[in-house]
């Protein structure tokens, strides 16, 4: 049995590979509910191959996927699934979207991969041993204010009207935000040093877990968006480099 890093490396890479392979054919894409929530045969072909992986090496751990729920497990092990972070830039051919998958044991996330295949780039996490991207190290980046950072936001397009108040008010103090509609792959991109902040209201614990260690390996800072501890199963998430996280906070908690 590989060791959870090497298997969420292994399988990331594979359910990407899936992805890259349903791009070039006519795409499915269904609404899963509410407005603009996309589902597609890839999402659900990524999913099926992971879980097969995963449970083949670790047939007792609890399996928590987008798209197929909890695979309740005996053993105090859980893999947390998004076969496909960033449907909707997929559908549009758009690069940023990725697999996410981490190990949690006992509550504790453990390891994490983040791959984003159409870019080729890989992010590899494990608890106390650092975060790379294609084998480099990576750590967060060394802007000290908002004013010169670049921050990243995402938000679902039914919850508009908060998000745009934030979005604004970030606006009117950074030197840029954008929003780019992969969460796993925007908390990824904080633990490269290419965003300065990312905050989100309502995720959902596949969307983070992988993309949260990431950042608290690279050396910032993950709470909940009014600075509070952060957990999984929270309504927001604020990771950052650490030294713009308080002015972040305050900024937004002022909208
Ligand atoms: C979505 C993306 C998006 C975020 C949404 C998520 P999905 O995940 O991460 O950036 O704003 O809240 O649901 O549906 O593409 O896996
Ligand atoms: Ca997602
Ligand atoms: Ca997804």
């Amino acid at each position: 049995m590989r060791d959870p890093l090497e298997a969420a490396v292994a399988t990331a890479r594979e359910a990407g590979a899936v992805l890259m392979e349903h791009l070039h054919r006519p795409l499915h894409i269904e609404e899963k509910g509410r407005r603009a929530d996309l589902v597609t045969q890839a999402d659900r072909e990524s999913e099926r191959i992971i879980v097969a992986r995963l449970r083949a090496e670790y047939p007792n751990a609890t399996i928590l996927g987008e798209e197929g729920g909890v695979r309740a497990g005996t053993a105090n092990e859980r893999w947390i699934v998004d076969p496909l972070d960033g449907t909707t830039n997929f559908a549009h051919g758009y690069p940023m979207f990725c697999v996410s998958i981490a190990y949690e044991r006992d509550g504790e996330l453990l390891a994490g991969a983040v791959y984003a295949p159409m870019m080729n780039e890989l992010f590899e996490v494990e608890r106390g041993a650092g975060a790379t991207l294609n084998e480099h190290r990576i750590g967060v980046s060394a802007i000290s204010g908002v004013g010169a950072a670049m921050l990243c936001t995402g938000f679902k397009p039914s919850d508009y009207e908060r998000n745009a108040r934030h979005f604004a008010k970030a606006s009117n103090h950074a030197q840029a935000v954008r929003r780019d509609g992969a969460a796993a792959l925007d908390l990824a991109y904080v633990a490269a040093g290419r965003f300065d902040a990312f905050w989100e209201f309502d995720l959902a614990p596949w969307d983070m877990a992988a993309g949260a260690l990431l950042v608290r390996e690279a050396g910032g800072r993950v709470t909940a968006l009014d600075g509070c501890t952060f957990r999984l199963e929270g309504d927001s998430i604020l990771a950052s480099n650490g030294a713009v996280h308080d002015e972040v906070r305050s900024l937004l908690s002022a909208v």
